[in-house]
């Protein structure tokens, strides 16, 4: 870690020892409202946090921070630009690194991104390294450089929560979404603290979680071509970016998966057992352990023409879940999750090994893109 970021960490530190508490769980009202990482910023910042009302409080922390633009900041002239809010973003990695650690989101309001380009050039600003997404279950279209489409499953599909790419061993440590277009009615963007949701269950339903400890394994039948009537519907060409049999295996085979070739081109495939539990350490994590998986999505959500939820995840044990299981943790979820309403240019900084996400169904156009960004540098 270099001395600026140990410098931030400190003043962070500080920071959060002389703020206020606010009611656990509950919003404070506007008037009174002082973000606990206020500390942070001055009027002449680009960025000050402010209140919404979907937002949630745990352990006194706001979840998420939401960042509104500065548009009277003294650089920004009135109006801040793209350019303006790059450029901030760029120096502001350490005070972006600690404030995403303590509240595991960031929303961005009120800044000016309108087209898949803008949102491409405040991801590579921010200075995450890019991640690839190979190996997800969703059929999606690049829109820039590093923007893709979101998962492109039909309007009125809810897709439950999860972490991304929670099935796979690589898996991208910050995801950004960006609202192009919001969705006429619902279409939100649901997150949950995934360390609050463990703990929980683990009063809640204790054997479940030791049953999680031991690991799962994902079962998914893919078809050839991708499938965009389907949630699940990534075939493997796509998945493992090639036309050839003999490729898509060695690349089962370098991440451990077992599989079995079916009629018209369908392909099974098993993970080796992987863990379903992810405790959050390293230098400045907190310690606390995520629900990292994507247990409760394919039970829901994995169930097509060629799927069955209730069959695509097997303990390590080969129990399949138990539905009353299943229950208490969507119960637990519907208290937890913040559901915020996107508005045009809103862009969310997730941190994927702290928070999972969902989608709401919607009606009308609805235009939110993604990114993934890497760990390796950062
Ligand atoms: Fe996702």
């Amino acid at each position: 870690m270099s001395l600026k970021r140990h410098i931030s960490f400190f003043l962070f530190a500080l920071i959060s020892l002389f703020k206020t508490k606010a009611d656990d769980n509950t919003c404070e009202n506007a008037d009174s409202f002082t973000s606990i990482s206020s500390g942070f910023f001055n009027t002449n910042d680009y960025v000050y946090p402010i209140k919404i009302p979907e937002q949630k409080f745990f352990n006194n922390i706001e979840f998420p921070l939401v960042l509104e633009a500065n548009h009277q900041a003294p650089g920004c002239s009135g109006t801040c630009t793209v350019d303006n809010l790059n450029d901030w973003i760029s120096n502001s990695a350490p005070i972006i690194d600690n404030l995403l650690l303590r509240h595991g989101a960031i929303l961005f309001r009120g800044f000016p991104l309108n087209s898949a380009d803008d949102f491409n050039s405040f991801v590579t600003a921010s200075g995450y390294d890019e991640f690839p997404y190979v190996g997800g279950a969703a059929v999606r279209r690049v829109l820039a450089p590093r923007v893709f489409t979101t998962n492109e499953s039909p309007p009125d599909f809810p897709i439950p929560y999860h972490h991304e790419l929670a099935q796979s061993p690589k898996f991208p440590y910050h995801l950004f979404f960006h609202c192009e277009t919001p969705a006429e009615q619902g279409g939100e963007t649901p997150i949950l603290w995934s360390f609050e949701l463990h703990e929980r269950l683990k009063e809640k339903i204790p054997h479940f979680v030791e049953k999680l400890d031991q690991g799962v394994h994902y079962i998914r039948v893919m078809p050839e071509e991708d499938d965009p009537s389907s949630a699940i519907g990534r075939g493997w060409k796509s998945t493992y970016l090639t036309e050839e049999k003999s490729i898509a295996e060695m690349k089962m085979r370098g991440l451990n998966y077992t599989w079995e070739w079916k009629e018209d081109g369908l392909l099974v495939t098993q993970s080796p057992v992987l863990k379903a539990l992810r405790k959050d350490i390293g230098p400045g994590r907190s310690g606390r352990t995520a629900f990292f998986n994507s247990v409760i999505a394919a039970y829901t959500g994995w169930t097509d023409s060629r799927n069955d939820g209730k069959l695509a995840i097997k303990f390590a044990d080969g129990s399949y879940l138990d539905p009353t299981d299943v229950k208490i943790t969507l119960e637990l979820m519907d208290e937890l999750e913040v559901a915020f309403k996107w508005e045009k240019g809103d862009v969310i900084l997730i941190d994927n090994r702290q928070v999972m996400h969902s989608r709401k169904p919607f009606v009308g156009k609805r235009v939110i893109t993604a990114s993934m960004a890497t760990h390796e540098s950062r």
